[in-house]
């Protein structure tokens, strides 16, 4: 079972431990306090019983046993508090204010603590005493006690109050350890919250900042100078690709036109028509990586965020199984584009989702060898919408699946075919855009690349999704 958020909060952790600490040092301080004073109250009455029991035992030995008897008798009508007992050795009562012998309940240092009755006009009435038994010679029992009823009720309210206060003061620190960590968290949310958004792109955004002048805001404030600086170089970077991109993309492509009618100008299959041919395919790889690079640059910078909104992949599959399918046909594969009914809507950009999927499409094709199959579908899981695209060409080495989406890595297998290992990066850059998930699994053989999105909640979409259609379009062999 999950701890609630509001009790794992490190505020409610560090009230928990200054609530444990302050509670334990508490009741120590009490406990001792406690303690001491019982002690010094019972020492009192151990020293008076003491003094009395030495001044009885005074008089036995000077005046015998009616001496004492005496004594004990005007005691036991002077005293209030005071217990006198003169037992002989069958513990039959001689004097004293008592009617019979106690039961002894405990002994401790010679002292021994009973209960007895006491008649307060009519009703009796149990209460505790403590005192002293001595044996006199010729075994006769003397026992001196003083009632200490008052101290023990006392005692067990203090006891009870001790129990009451420990468990009212838990209470109230975890009333109080709540009530920080929801104030704590509330805090913490606004900046996460915050930094969730400037994640998903919106880098103008910037952290609230209250008037407290707390821990809080110092965060914030650093927060939001660090976002400052790094908006000012992103904006910097940006413009420098912009630049960059103008400037190198119209060369290029003047270059290639040149280089086009340059070989338009040499008697066709010449040597030179061929150099300068090969000339134009070499530049249009260039074009072809430059404006991949871009591509994945802008993807990644979040900017793309501004430009999503609701779209049906089932668009999405259709354009690019249209754009395909000849493209398969020519490589005699049979090219299969299967749509799932109602697959929902995503939130996207429909330019990227739309090349993120020629890009798998392109590789299936491109790698599945003459005769092989390609099925590119659409399919509608229980946590959104999914873009398959699976092949029965070599795959993709389960080692290999990881680092096949980084920037300019190819697999030494296909090394004769054309491409610069930018397709699938830019793949994982548009899924990381829109949230999507890219899985690659062995299709045996072949593979099996699947994008899978997060679909947009019921009752945001733009009307009723178009009726549920399946497209298919094969090659002829
Ligand atoms: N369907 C597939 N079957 C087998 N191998 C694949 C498949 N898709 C990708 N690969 C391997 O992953 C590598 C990276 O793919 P990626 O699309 O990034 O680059 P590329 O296809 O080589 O070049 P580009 O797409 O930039 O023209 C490929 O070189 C290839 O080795
Ligand atoms: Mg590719």
């Amino acid at each position: 079972m999950r701890t609630p958020k509001l009790l794992r909060t490190q505020a409610f952790r560090i009230v928990g431990i200054y609530l444990a600490i302050f509670a334990v040092s508490t009741l120590a301080l009490v406990g001792f306090v406690y303690w001491n004073t019982s002690l010094v109250l019972d020492r009192e009455t151990d020293e008076t019983i003491e003094a009395e029991i030495t001044g009885l035992e005074e008089q036995y030995s000077t005046l015998g046993l009616p001496g004492v008897t005496d004594a004990i008798i005007g005691r036991s009508a002077r005293r209030e508090q005071g217990i006198y007992l003169l037992a002989n050795s069958n513990r039959r009562v001689l004097a004293g204010n008592l009617d019979g012998w106690p039961q002894v309940s405990t002994t401790n240092g010679g002292f021994v603590e009973f209960r007895y009755e006491r008649r307060i006009g009519n009703a009796a009435q149990l209460r505790s005493a403590r005192g002293r038994i001595i044996t006199l010679t010729q075994g006769f029992y003397l026992l001196v006690a003083r009632d200490v009823e008052e101290r023990r009720v006392l005692e067990n309210v203090f006891k009870t109050a001790l129990l009451w206060g420990a468990g009212l003061m838990i209470v109230l620190g975890l009333v109080g350890g709540l009530l920080v960590s929801h104030n704590f968290l509330k805090r913490l949310e606004l900046i996460n919250r915050t930094s969730r958004q400037i994640m998903g792109g919106d880098l103008s955004l910037r952290v609230p900042v209250t008037r407290a002048g707390d821990e809080f805001d110092d965060l914030s404030l650093h927060l939001n100078r660090m976002l400052d600086r790094i908006e000012r170089l992103l904006h910097g970077m940006r413009e420098v690709s912009d630049n960059v991109a103008h400037d190198l993309r119209s060369p290029l492509n003047r270059l290639r036109n040149r280089l086009e009618l340059a070989a338009m100008r040499q008697p066709a299959d010449s040597e030179t028509a061929r150099d300068f041919d090969a000339a134009v395919q070499e530049t249009d790889r260039l074009i072809g990586t430059f404006n991949a690079l871009l591509l994945i640059a802008e993807a990644e910078a979040g900017s793309v965020r501004e430009t999503m909104h609701n779209l049906s992949l089932g668009d999405v599959i259709e354009g690019v199984g249209e754009l395909y399918g000849p493209l398969a046909e020519e490589k005699q594969l049979r090219f299969v584009v299967k749509k799932a009914a109602d697959a929902g809507f995503i939130r996207g950009n429909l330019n990227l989702v739309s090349q993120a999927l020629a890009n798998l499409v392109d590789n299936a094709i491109k790698y599945t060898p003459p005769g092989g199959t390609v099925v590119v579908s659409l399919e509608n899981n229980p946590s959104g919408p999914a873009l398959v695209v699976a092949d029965n060409g070599p795959g993709i080495p389960a080692q290999d699946r990881a680092r096949v989406t980084e920037r300019f890595v190819r697999l030494e297998s296909s090394r004769n075919s054309p491409g610069t290992g930018l397709g699938l990066s830019l793949v994982a850059a548009v899924a990381r855009m829109h949230d999507a998930e890219l899985s690659f699994d062995d299709n045996q053989p072949g593979l099996r690349a699947t994008l899978s999105f997060k679909r947009v909640p019921e009752g945001t979409r733009p009307g009723k999704a178009a009726p549920a259609r399946e497209v298919v379009s094969e090659p002829v062999h």
